[in-house]
């Protein structure tokens, strides 16, 4: 499973970039608005520091408005993915860039049914928002689990990106399911590495390494 960091502040993306984990980072417009920085400049710093997919999301609501929106996010580095939420004006506007050879992430997946027809447009990645899902008490990864049952009955190369991620077990259960990337925030990568009983083996290989006569 590919490992993607949801968030846009670069000293999180540049130490996680260091532990040789990153696949890709995905961004939205909340994430954007957190950080002190000019759009544009951010993107492309984020976009050099990452080789793989970086997820930028359009704002518009008409297609025309998507498209060209969309090419211009494309045209700021190679790596760009435009994320588009769903809905009609939305796939209308995926077919075409699509067609340009333009990666379109479809966001704010909420039904397999909107996953299917993403793909159908021609959408490379579909997310789905397990965490606030789970918010409204509905299981958010049975959607998970519906989109890779669908897309494998029907041998689809839409790539399922696990978003709206909380804590590690969202993570496990993603990768139970076989989904393709989790992107995931910074918080829950870090606690993914820990557990007690390594902290406890390497205080006793430590203390007991001291007692060994080294010469
Ligand atoms: O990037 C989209 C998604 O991961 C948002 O997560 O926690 O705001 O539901 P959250």
């Amino acid at each position: 499973m590919k490992f993607f960091l949801d968030t846009a502040n670069v000293k999180q993306i540049k130490e996680a970039a260091d532990w040789g984990i990153l696949d890709g980072v995905t961004t939205n417009p909340s994430l954007i608005a957190k950080e002190n920085a000019k759009f544009e400049d951010l993107i492309k710093k984020i976009c050099h520091i990452v080789l793989g997919p970086v997820s930028v999301e359009s704002v518009s609501t008409k297609a025309e408005d998507i498209i060209e929106e969309s090419r211009k996010l494309a045209a700021l580095a190679d790596n760009i993915v435009v994320k588009i939420p769903i809905c009609l004006e939305g796939l209308k506007a995926t077919k075409i860039l699509a067609q340009e050879g333009i990666h379109i992430n479809t966001t704010l997946i909420f039904s397999s049914m909107q996953a299917l027809l993403a793909a159908k447009a021609g959408t490379r990645y579909v997310s789905p928002f397990v965490g606030r899902l789970d918010d409204i008490s509905h299981e958010g990864m049975n959607l998970v689990d519906e989109i890779v049952t669908i897309y494998d009955n029907y041998g689809m190369d839409t790539e399922i990106i696990v978003a709206s991620i909380r804590h590690p077990l969202h993570v496990v259960e993603a990768a139970m399911i076989g989904a393709d990337i989790a992107t995931i925030p910074f918080g829950v990568i870090e606690k993914l590495v820990k557990h007690p009983l390594t902290d406890i083996g390497m205080d006793k290989f430590l203390s007991d390494w001291k007692k060994v006569k080294k010469t």
